[in-house]
């Protein structure tokens, strides 16, 4: 659906994208993860048709987004970064200017807006003007914009930049329902985001993309596998007999002791999360837990590990 192969972009000295090459198929859901100015947005931009590469192909559903510019922005939906939006506009109204700038048939219009309004949730809000939304209501907004025409693709820039973490809930939930329709390429530059809606990643630094796998894959790339940390006081080697015990279970290491409670770090597999069976195993022995959680394993760690020196 998606085949780029060694797109670059210069902005004079800078080199924003380097030799990228990747391809999407149909119905997947891909997030490009990396930090501020790694090349997420221009490589989007290219894709979308909103800036030229200096070098490279990319096409779209066949059509090359160089010279068949139309036939490539009809296939997709674009979120842009930051969602421009226009503020003094009412909520329909700009459905139905979308939906005009999009040529659909006037007889299709209404359809095609109840559509888009019923997926992104819209109804509560259509009466009203875009400058009164909350944020999570203009990004619905946005991706109602992008899925007007119903395209195959949509290309969606940080959809959760800036929302609190109900809202990033919601539109992480519309974004895997739009995903189980269209092939989906979202950027973020939070790991647990791409995590949590995404089928794989694609890790873009410095223009290029440094690894890719699914998020187990990447997570596992990280650390190894996961991590739990627990403060515990008893019996120490009984302790770690019974943890080391527990399926799912790798290495137990001792990373502290303080006045009789020792803490342990215990990796375990890849989606593997003790904590529970943890908290259970303390309180059938009597021992005592002053402390238990789960590693994160940050957008840091995958970096570390993928473009580690030599
Ligand atoms: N229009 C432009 N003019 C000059 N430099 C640009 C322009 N757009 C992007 N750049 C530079 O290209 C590099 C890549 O930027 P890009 O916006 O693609 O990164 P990004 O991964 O989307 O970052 P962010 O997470 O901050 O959105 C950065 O160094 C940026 O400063
Ligand atoms: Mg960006």
């Amino acid at each position: 659906m998606i085949e780029v192969n060694n797109i670059s972009k210069n902005f004079g000295p800078t080199q924003a994208v380097k030799n990228v090459s990747f391809n999407v198929n149909k119905g997947e859901v891909v997030g490009f993860l990396g930090p501020n100015g790694a090349g997420k947005s221009t490589t989007m931009r290219i894709l979308t048709c909103y800036l030229p590469a200096d070098a490279g192909t990319a096409k779209i559903a066949g059509f090359d987004v160089a010279t068949q510019s139309l036939e490539v922005r009809k296939r997709i939906g674009y979120l842009p970064e930051n969602n421009p939006l226009y503020m003094e506009m009412g909520v329909l109204e700009s459905l139905y200017y979308i939906a005009a700038l999009r040529d659909i048939p006037h007889a299709a219009r209404k359809e095609k807006i109840r559509k888009a309004v019923d997926l992104c949730g819209l109804e509560p809000i259509l009466s009203k003007d875009i400058g009164e939304l909350s944020k999570g209501f203009r990004q619905r907004l946005g991706l109602a914009q992008a899925l007007i025409h119903d395209p195959d693709i949509m290309i969606l820039d940080e959809p959760t930049i800036g929302l609190d973490p109900n809202q990033i809930i919601e539109i992480r939930n519309l974004i895997k329902s739009i995903g189980r329709e269209k092939t989906v390429i979202l950027s973020s530059h939070i790991l647990p985001e791409v995590s949590a809606t995404c089928d794989r990643v694609l890790i873009i630094n410095r223009g290029e993309i440094v690894g890719s796998g699914t998020p187990e894959e990447l997570a596992a790339m990280a650390t190894g596998g996961q991590a739990v940390n627990a403060s515990i006081r008893g019996p120490l080697s009984q302790i770690q007999e019974k943890i080391q015990s527990l399926a799912g279970a790798r290495e137990i290491s001792v990373t502290g002791e303080d006045n009789g409670i020792t803490r342990l770090t215990i990796k375990t597999d890849p989606g593997t999360d003790l904590c529970e069976e943890i908290f259970f195993l303390v309180s059938r022995n009597s021992w005592s837990l002053s402390e238990l959680y789960r590693e994160t394993i940050t957008l840091e760690d995958v970096f570390r590990e993928l473009t580690r020196e030599g």
